[in-house]
């Protein structure tokens, strides 16, 4: 299959990183206030690190976490995207929508609006069956994204994060799922 480079919604760009979104990238990945449902905010080196493997998975899957563009000022604002889940879990295999935005972008509707057009590129383009998301149990601003685009929690796949510590406090996790039907669903109400 072709990959699948560019998306576009109404106001944003979905498109391939550049070396120029490097600042604005290590900015957000420093920023402890987007960073605080992660075990850290990442040094510049980290989130350089972090975008060569977005690259990486693009170039193994021809999909991946898009950089995100608003049309209006062309600015990069963050990512969006699907991934291939890169640890074992009880949901495993499984292909992941996940986003992260930079503080000034955030309360605009960027993230459900990228997020709606990633999710309808998963089951339009790639034909998925399910697509799943996940984060920590205390990060509500991002299981509302979860819920805006039509996913559904159910308490029995909540599971520990096997890359965190035992007894680290953002280990316990809330597992998000939506079929291709649900979503077939949610187009046709
Ligand atoms: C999770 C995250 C992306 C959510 O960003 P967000 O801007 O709150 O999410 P949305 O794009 O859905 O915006 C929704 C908000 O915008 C408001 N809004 C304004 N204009 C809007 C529009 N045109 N359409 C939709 N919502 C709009 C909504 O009312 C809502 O506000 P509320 O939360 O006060 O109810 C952001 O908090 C983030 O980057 N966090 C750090 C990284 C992170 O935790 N990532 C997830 C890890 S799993």
């Amino acid at each position: 299959m072709e990959p699948i480079l560019e998306l576009e919604s109404a106001r944003l760009s979905l498109r391939q990183w550049r070396d120029e979104d490097l600042p604005a990238f290590a900015a957000m990945c420093a920023d402890p206030q987007v960073m605080r449902y992660f075990p850290a905010p990442l040094s510049r080196l980290e989130s350089a690190a972090l975008i060569g493997r977005v690259r990486g998975h693009f170039a193994e899957y021809g999909f991946g976490l898009w950089a995100l563009e608003r049309k209006d000022t062309g600015a990069f604002i963050g990512f969006t995207g699907l991934s291939v889940v890169g640890f074992d879990a009880p949901f495993t295999p499984a292909i992941e929508i996940g986003w992260r935005l930079a503080r000034e972008h955030w309360g605009l509707g960027y993230a459900s609006e990228a997020a709606w057009t990633a999710l309808r590129c998963g089951f339009d383009r790639l034909a998925l069956q399910e697509v799943v998301a996940f984060t920590t149990e205390t990060n509500l601003p991002s299981q509302k994204v979860m819920q805006a685009i039509g996913m559904h929690h159910a308490p029995a796949d909540d599971f520990e994060h096997p890359r965190l510590a035992e007894d680290h406090p953002l280990r316990p996790h809330v597992l998000y799922r939506i079929t291709r039907e649900q979503w077939l669903q949610t187009l046709h109400g």
